[in-house]
């Protein structure tokens, strides 16, 4: 039998969509990639910070990158055959940078001196947003002549590769589909954020990847303010079972309220946990673990049963 365990990342993920519906080509798609990332790393960014002016900064950035993305270029864009678009969208990159750089000038001294490290990111990671160099690996498979190696693999001279942890904030790509043949995962949650999300951004991928995944009913997330200390979506033919387990849930809080000021009180965006908080928190998962115990034991022997069938059918 194969089975794995998930852990979490310490990155709460975020997806934001933009639209410019009637130009949805490859530059318009890049100039909204920039958008994103810029909208991410001060999403990242708030997480970390405390002071009130220091949020307000923010918000007063965000709300200037939102208010360009959002005026209306379709006249602009009209005109223009598709290398002017293209330019166009380039120098629009080019102005949300360049008003991230504006704001940053525009601080008030000390708003932002315990966390220098913003102009540090400000400084470093906005060259790199534009080339999108992240992840980007030779290929040592490059025109090997190996006919067993599939040609995607041996196409180009260069990979993007990007962590599936920070992707999904919890690795499931990695082992989902035919080459893991995963029996059963067992996915502790223990991500800030929005309870559910790790797992329908991954359904999503699969959907996309055209993997095997199994049915998330949408009816639970009502409950993501409130949820049960176990999951189990049944993995019927090449799906694998997935037994999802709050950290927080239903057994240990008392209500929403509870649910909600626990999250808060161990988010994964403060450094560092103190003793008492890492205790609290194995011992949370510990009695997780134990609560569930005939839930798992019963899953892993359906999971042996499957495998055994497959393997003789
Ligand atoms: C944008 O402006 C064009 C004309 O310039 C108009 O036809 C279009 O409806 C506008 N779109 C939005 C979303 O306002
Ligand atoms: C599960 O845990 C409970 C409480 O510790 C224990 O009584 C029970 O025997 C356990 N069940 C199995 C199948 O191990």
């Amino acid at each position: 039998m194969f089975f794995c365990f998930l852990f979490f990342y310490t990155f709460a993920v975020s997806v934001l969509f933009v639209s410019v519906p009637e130009y949805t080509d490859s530059a318009a798609e890049e100039y909204l990639r920039v958008y994103n990332a810029l909208v991410k790393l001060v999403d990242l960014t708030r997480n970390l910070i405390k002071q009130p002016t220091a949020v307000s900064d923010l918000d007063k950035l965000e709300k200037i990158l939102q208010d360009m993305v959002n005026c209306n270029k379709s006249e602009l864009l009209e005109s223009k055959d598709p290398d002017g678009r293209k330019g166009l969208f380039q120098q629009w990159s080019l102005d949300l940078l360049g008003a991230v750089e504006t704001w940053s000038e525009t601080l008030e001294d000390g708003t932002f001196t315990t966390h220098g490290q913003f102009f540090l990111l400000v400084k470093r990671v906005l060259p790199l947003i534009i080339n999108w160099e992240w992840g980007t690996t030779s290929n040592f498979l490059y025109q090997y002549p190996d006919p067993s190696v599939p040609p995607c693999l041996t196409s180009k001279d260069r990979f993007h590769l990007i962590d599936a942890g920070i992707m999904i904030n919890v690795a499931y790509p990695s082992f989902l589909g035919d080459k893991r043949d995963i029996d059963l995962i067992i996915a502790p949650e223990y991500s800030a954020g929005n309870m559910f999300e790790t797992l329908t951004l991954a359904r999503d991928y699969a959907v996309s990847m055209k993997k095997p995944f199994p049915e998330i009913d949408n009816k639970i997330l009502e409950e993501r303010d409130w949820p049960k200390n176990c999951y189990v979506f049944e993995g019927k033919a090449k799906e694998p079972t997935i037994v999802y387990l709050p950290l927080f849930n239903r057994q240990n809080c008392k209500d929403e309220e509870e649910f909600k000021a626990k999250m808060e009180e161990y988010s994964t965006f403060q450094r560092p946990f103190s003793q008492e908080k890492i205790d609290f928190v194995l011992e949370t998962a510990k009695a997780n673990m134990k609560n569930n115990n005939e839930t798992l034991l019963r899953e892993i022997n359906r999971a042996i049963h499957r495998r055994q069938n497959k393997l003789q059918g």
